[in-house]
């Protein structure tokens, strides 16, 4: 039995009084919540001070990138043992965004999907296709790609300790949600293709959470599909009040 992972993404949001704020209100939503994880990805600057609020609660600690070098002449990148400093436990790879926007490629982020596992951190490599994708027929094959190449010269024991996270980029931001039978069909076609590169207990053991537009009115219903473990949640963790509701879905 995968654990559910409910996993808020900040984004470029919050300065740190208010990422402090939030985080408090995430560990309240999340006591008592003992069969599932909870994680949240505050932006770097406010990393350090809501490790502080997360002390001593369950609540895991995000980045939502990571470098591939440990040290070195990289500005602007943040090594793995860097954020493992302050209490980081998890890191987002690959989002939509840093493909997209910052021209993050496949080869890049299995570098830096590589770095976190062998520095211990929790990987969340991110796929998804466009709509562009999508409306071509092409899903399966860019979601193939993708992990082929996210999950390159990774072996079984540290591939098992991945998380996944199916996010289609035309659901991201937009309001609108893939359907649930969208997301299962992507969901278990990802579980089938870990079955394949690896072996079917890994496939049974890795959790693949969706990610675009979850909000409370419909997390209940993704969560009940049985290849969606989790959700990555981006405008929705930003409020207490709907990541209370997503965290204690049912
Ligand atoms: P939204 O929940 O705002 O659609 O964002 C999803 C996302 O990108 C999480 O990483």
């Amino acid at each position: 039995m995968r654990r559910a992972l409910l996993a808020g993404n900040w984004k470029m949001h919050l300065n740190i009084a208010e990422a402090v704020d939030l985080a408090r209100g995430v560990v309240e939503a999340a006591a008592g919540c003992s069969d599932r994880d909870v994680m949240i990805a505050p932006p770097f600057t406010a990393l350090s001070a809501v490790a502080q609020a997360l002390q001593g609660s369950q609540v895991f600690l995000g980045a939502q990138n990571v470098a591939w070098e440990a040290k070195g002449a990289f500005t602007g990148e943040i090594a793995p043992p860097m954020l493992k400093d302050i209490g980081v436990r998890m890191a987002i790879i690959g989002h939509s965004e840093r493909r997209h926007i910052f021209g993050e490629d496949d080869a890049m982020i299995n570098r830096r999907l590589r770095a976190a596992l062998e520095f211990g951190l929790t990987p969340v490599l991110c796929l998804g296709e466009t709509l562009e994708e999508r409306e071509g027929g092409k899903t399966m094959a860019v979601l193939e790609a993708q992990l082929r190449s996210g999950l390159q010269d990774v072996p079984t024991g540290q591939a098992e300790q991945t998380v996944l996270a199916y996010e289609p980029v035309w659901a991201i931001g937009t309001g609108k949600t893939a359907t649930t039978e969208q997301a299962q069909e992507a969901h278990a076609f990802l579980r089938g293709l870990l079955a394949s590169f690896y072996d079917k207990n890994l496939a049974e053991t890795v959790r693949i959470l969706y990610g675009g537009s979850v909000k409370p009115d419909n997390v209940d219903a993704l969560m009940a599909q049985a290849d969606i473990d989790g959700a990555l949640v981006g405008g929705a963790a930003l409020k207490i009040d709907s990541f209370k509701r997503i965290v204690r879905f049912q």
